[in-house]
């Protein structure tokens, strides 16, 4: 095998991070004033969002990447959705506003599609309830479609059972929608976007032993925001680098936390190299550029539970990659993959295995046994827009030959992968 003839170069700006485009247009909506934020991601997840806001009765222009947002306040002028809530895809928009619903004087009903509503929401209504809310699941399952009957709602101390930032931040803002004071305590730290934007808008938020705890704010600050790329998107691209021959790929403008660089340790560690060019801290989290370079000689690594929060959404990318390092890759403690938009533990063996990769399951990750092999095959992405980005990438590279089933499921997150993956080779 000759890997001499990929070469990459040039420079990639992937679309701004999802979570924080989320939250941008919920906290903007409940602002008290015009919020403008700028970069923000026009994905199906985030269109998703805001068509939950303006069912609820809050006012969302079309989503663009420059947006100007008049706020309304916590509380929705509706006396009811005028229809049920569609959240398509997107786990982070039902999570999220089934806490702002539980807070509103009405019920709510979310619905998704296939995959979403598989996935558990039991998890979501336990606090809401235990706040006062009552949530109810239309069928013989803890998924979509639900109904969020909310009210006025109560103090809570809520220890999750799960590491879940989607979790966390629908206690939290059904404490802020709801005006009450919330402590929640997560298993291991998640990513803060949440605690750290509100806080950026006036809210009271505090982090002691583990525990998050907002206090209720009158009214949020307008929003002036930059919101950075999404560092899950270039973990694809930082991959793409990794994987070539030769040359070095600039991808611009990323978000920088340590809730999310969990790939950039990993890669580090299978012996990529990735430098970091910061430019500061502005708005909400500190940016900077990553420079990732091809040729280096990769080899397996083991990553256990602690670092898998860190990196839960590049875990799929991460596995993909460790068919072309040396040795075998072990991830554990990642059983919450299995409940992602598909089960991504099953979906990524089942794939490396049609590609040619030896790989197997086990129940909270999964083992990759490196190969040089050319490999060639069809991968099922189960519509599963993190399953097509991480075999694209693979898929990219000279001697592989890879079709993905289903390209377009990456509009959910990153609607230009295609046409940013085809302009990074030289
Ligand atoms: C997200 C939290 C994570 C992540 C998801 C986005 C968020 O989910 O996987 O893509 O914006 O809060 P969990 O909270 O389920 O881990």
């Amino acid at each position: 095998m000759s890997r001499t003839a990929d070469v990459v170069g040039g420079r990639v700006r992937v679309p701004g991070d999802k979570s924080i485009s989320h939250r941008a247009l919920m906290f903007a909506a409940f602002a008290t004033g015009t919020s403008h934020v700028r970069g923000i991601l026009q994905s199906d997840d985030v269109k998703s969002t805001a068509a939950v806001l303006r069912a609820l009765g809050w006012s969302i222009p079309n989503v663009r990447e420059t947006m100007r947002i008049e706020g309304a306040g916590f509380t929705s002028r509706l006396g009811a959705p005028v229809s049920r809530l569609e959240c398509g895809n997107s786990g982070t928009t039902t999570r999220l506003m089934a806490g702002v619903a539980a807070a509103q004087p009405f019920s709510s009903t979310f619905v998704g599609d296939a995959s979403l509503s598989r996935r558990p929401m039991r998890r979501v209504a336990a606090p809401l309830e235990a706040m006062g809310a009552r949530v109810e699941f239309l069928e013989a399952h803890d998924g979509l479609p639900m109904t969020v009957h909310g009210g006025p709602l109560h103090t809570i101390a809520w220890e999750l059972p799960v590491a879940s930032a989607q979790l966390k931040s629908a206690v939290l803002l059904a404490g802020l929608c709801a005006g009450v004071p919330v402590r929640v305590k997560e298993p291991a730290p998640t990513r803060d976007h949440t605690e750290r934007m509100l806080s950026s808008l006036g809210v009271n938020v505090a982090v002691v032993d583990g525990w998050v705890t907002l206090q209720p704010a009158e009214r949020l600050a307008p929003l002036d925001l930059d919101v950075p790329g999404d560092p899950s998107s270039a973990a694809f691209f930082v991959a793409r680098a990794l994987l070539a021959g030769a040359g070095s790929l600039r991808v611009e403008n990323v978000l920088r936390s340590p809730y999310r660089d969990g790939f950039l340790r990993a890669v580090r560690r299978m012996g990529g190299t990735v430098e970091e060019r910061r430019d500061g801290e502005r708005d909400a989290d500190a940016q900077g550029d990553l420079v990732a370079h091809g040729g280096a000689t990769l080899r397996g690594i083991s990553v256990g539970r602690d670092e898998v929060t860190a990196m839960i959404d590049e875990i799929p990318m991460l596995a993909v990659l460790a068919a072309r390092a040396d040795g075998t890759t072990e991830v554990r403690g990642a059983e919450e993959l299995r409940v992602k938009e598909s089960d991504r533990i099953a979906a990524v063996v089942q794939n490396l295995r049609a590609v040619g990769v030896e790989a197997h399951e086990l129940p909270d990750g999964l083992v990759v046994q490196g190969t040089r092999a050319p490999l060639a095959g069809r991968v099922h992405t189960h519509g599963d827009h993190r399953i097509a980005m991480a075999f694209a990438v693979l898929g990219a590279t000279p001697d592989c030959s890879i079709t993905v089933d289903d390209p377009d499921c990456v509009s959910v997150s990153y609607p230009g992968f295609w046409q940013d993956l085809a302009h990074v080779a030289r």
